[in-house]
């Protein structure tokens, strides 16, 4: 009897827990320090890089990247050629790079 219910109704129950638990793959948030400063750094070196001798906007920092946040947006959707393009001298970022910074802002340019 013991069995039977373990089989049952106490396994599926627990099974159930357990699946439960471990599901729903929750989107990872996009943040400052896993997305967007290695994207800073690859794309928008040196010129605001403070330590790499930058002189522009800081965005080597969360608090500097966040401030400009939706002005780097405007910017990185122009196109070569048009004033005030970024990054300046370079190609346009690709669309996922572009959607990236986006995706940022639209989650509310979390830190981490
Ligand atoms: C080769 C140097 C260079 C690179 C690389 C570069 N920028 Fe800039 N950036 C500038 C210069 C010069 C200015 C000031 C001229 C202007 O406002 O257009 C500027 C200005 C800006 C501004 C306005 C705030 C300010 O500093 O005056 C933003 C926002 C910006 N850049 C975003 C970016 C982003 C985002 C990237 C990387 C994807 C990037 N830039 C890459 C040189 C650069």
């Amino acid at each position: 009897m013991k069995k039977i219910l373990f089989a049952f109704v106490l396994g599926p129950a627990l099974f159930a827990a357990c699946t439960k638990k471990a599901s729903p793959a929750k989107a990872k948030a996009t943040t400052y320090a896993a997305d967007i400063s290695p994207l800073m750094q690859a794309k928008c070196a040196p010129c605001h890089l403070p330590t790499k001798g930058g002189r522009k906007a800081d965005f080597e920092t969360y608090e500097g990247a966040k401030k400009y946040g939706t002005e780097m947006l405007a910017r990185v959707m122009l196109n070569p050629g048009d004033r005030g393009f970024m990054p300046f001298k370079h190609d346009k970022l690709p669309a996922e790079e572009i959607a990236l910074l986006k995706k940022w802002i639209d989650e509310g340019m979390l830190e981490k």
